[in-house]
Formats: C-alpha cells, sequence, structure tokens
C-alpha cells in the first residue's frame, strides 16, 4: 500500500514540480563531452550491468544505513545507501551526463517526509532517446551526488572533481535542490549514482571419497557461494568437513586437509600466488582452498571440487 501511495505520490512529483527535463534544456554541446559510462565495479572481465535489476527489485532493496563509527570510507552518522538483502549489494557507477536538451530522469521518492531532507530517492524511468538514457543511467538507480566538471575534464581519467554536491540518501525535494543547483552555463555533469545488483553465485559441487560416506549416503554435496568468498571457509561455513588425516600439515596453519582437487571451472577462481603456484608444482589440478577466492571478478557459474584427498582410494583418480 505504502509503495503504490509512492509511485503515486512520484508521479505527481513528476507531472507538477519543476522537476521536468526544462530545468536542464538547450545547453550548447561540450568538448568534453564524449558520453557512455565508466565501470567502477570490476577489472573489466565481467559486465557487471549483466547482475542489474529492475526498478521494483532496486525499490525493495534499498535502505538507508547509518555508521555508528567513523571508518576509511564513511563518517559516522551519515545515511548511505545500502542492501536489505545479502543477495543484492549497492554498487557505484560514474556517468558524464550532458545537460544539451535536459538529462531525461522521473524520479521517485521511496522514504521521506523528515526536517532534515534526509530520504532516498530513486530513479523511476529514464526518457527514451534521453541523455540520461544515452550515458546508461537505468531506472532503480539512485543519484549520490553531481559533479561539475573543470574545462580540462577527461572523463576516465581519475580526476577528483573540485566542486562535488552531495545527495545521496536525500528526499526527492532535496535532491532536486541538488540537481537544480548546478549553473545554467555548465554543459555536462558527472553524476556519482548507486546501482542495485544481484550478487553472482558459484554452485560449488564438492565430491567426498566415497570411503568417508556412510554406505548409501551420497559423497556429493552441492552449495551455493557469493563470488568472492574464500574457498576453505565458504566451504566450513556450510558444514563440508574437511578431515584428511594421510596429509601432511601444512607448514604455516598446521591444518592437514586444504589441498582439494578442482574437475571444473578452474577459470572461475583467483589465479595462484606465487607461494600457492611452487607449492602445488606437482599437482596442477589442485589448489589450496585457503588460498582460493570463488567467482573471480564477479564471474559465476559451476565449480567442481574434491576434498580430503589422501582418503580417495587408487582406483579412483584425485
Ligand atoms: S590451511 Fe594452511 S595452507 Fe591452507
Amino acid at each position: 500500500m505504502v509503495r503504490l501511495t509512492l509511485l503515486v505520490l512520484a508521479a505527481t512529483f513528476v507531472a507538477s514540480s519543476s522537476f521536468t527535463p526544462r530545468v536542464f534544456s538547450h545547453r550548447r554541446s561540450s568538448p568534453l563531452f564524449e558520453g557512455g559510462s565508466m565501470k567502477v565495479a570490476d577489472a573489466g572481465v565481467v559486465d557487471a550491468n549483466v547482475y542489474n535489476v529492475n526498478l521494483e527489485k532496486a525499490a525493495a532493496t534499498l535502505t538507508a544505513s547509518v555508521q555508528v563509527e567513523k571508518s576509511a570510507v564513511r563518517a559516522p552518522g551519515v545515511p548511505f545507501l545500502d542492501s536489505k538483502s545479502k543477495d543484492y549489494f549497492v554498487d557505484d557507477e560514474t556517468f558524464l551526463v550532458s545537460r544539451d536538451g535536459g538529462l531525461g530522469l522521473e524520479l521517485l521518492e521511496l522514504a521521506g517526509g523528515r526536517d532534515d531532507g534526509f530520504g532516498i530517492t530513486i530513479v523511476e524511468n529514464v526518457v527514451k532517446g534521453s541523455n540520461a538514457e544515452k550515458a546508461g543511467i537505468l531506472a532503480g538507480d539512485s543519484i549520490a551526488s553531481v559533479g561539475i566538471p573543470s574545462p580540462s575534464f577527461v572523463f576516465g581519467s581519475g580526476e577528483i572533481l573540485a566542486d562535488v554536491r552531495d545527495c545521496e540518501c536525500r528526499d526527492f525535494d532535496a535532491t532536486i535542490a541538488v540537481l537544480s543547483s548546478i549553473p545554467e552555463d555548465v554543459d555536462c555533469i558527472v553524476v556519482n549514482l548507486k546501482r542495485v545488483r544481484r550478487w553472482p553465485k558459484i554452485q560449488l559441487r564438492v565430491e567426498y571419497p566415497p570411503s568417508q560416506c556412510a554406505e548409501g549416503v551420497s559423497n556429493v554435496k552441492d552449495i551455493e557461494l557469493f563470488a568472492g568468498e574464500n574457498l576453505q571457509r565458504a566451504m566450513l561455513n556450510r558444514g563440508i568437513i574437511l578431515d584428511d588425516p594421510g596429509q601432511g600439515k601444512c607448514d604455516f596453519c598446521g591444518k592437514n586437509s586444504c589441498v582439494v582437487s578442482v574437475y571444473g571451472g578452474r577459470k572461475l577462481l583467483n589465479p595462484m600466488g606465487l607461494t600457492e603456484e611452487k607449492l602445488m608444482e606437482r599437482n596442477p589440478r589442485c589448489r589450496l582452498s585457503c588460498k582460493t577466492t570463488v567467482g573471480y571478478n564477479m564471474a559465476e557459474g559451476d565449480v567442481n571440487v574434491r576434498v580430503n584427498l589422501s582418503q580417495w582410494s587408487s582406483k579412483e583418480e584425485k
């Protein structure tokens, strides 16, 4: 019910408030504007946009969080956009958007009504053919800040803008106030926004040595991992028993069950570091699970491993 009300509210805002494409209209084209987007979410191997969600999912997932302690990235007490669900995360995207003819955005207030202007406002619709659409902004995105580039600014150069106006976790009016504060003669703006994405998942098949399983019990267990998880920790957290008395103890940690054999999905694992490469020289199929991360570069797919390797009989291939 609340959601419907907010949708209606937003429609009213778009129709009657000062926020229309007219606010951003008729700019001459800028020699700085090259269009497109700059991905900041990954190393460019996997296109993070494959994990985008639709407007309804973004609206249902976003929430405002506050940090009590100061951290390296956030001040305490300042609200920031967060995900309500561990299956989704809030990613950062940066776009250079022309103002020639307006941005072409319609905004939706998800939360607001406070004296201090804090709330949640997201993009409800991106006008077809608009500058926002050309740049790559999507329905469900939330504008976190707007930067005014200097005349010499080159998009993607890493230059930190001197004039950045923050509007993360602001209600509709506060967001509009920031967008409307950009001087008339600014041709294009740098839009930093928050985008909800689904966490990529890894389907991990773990095979135990049959000798470690009771009669009639399958030696195969299928579990689901999130991209970026440490393989050993993820297996232990999901009840996989790593116990291999026949394997020598690790010099670093004293454990005896770190080595796993990878039968499928090796490309979904992080590359080996020098130490691991050296240790695994004679076992090219194996990995140290404590040094292995699944879903490398946010990729998803299937991985198949065998554990407790010395417990496999000689007839069974390790
Ligand atoms: S647990 Fe010791 S090297 Fe992996």
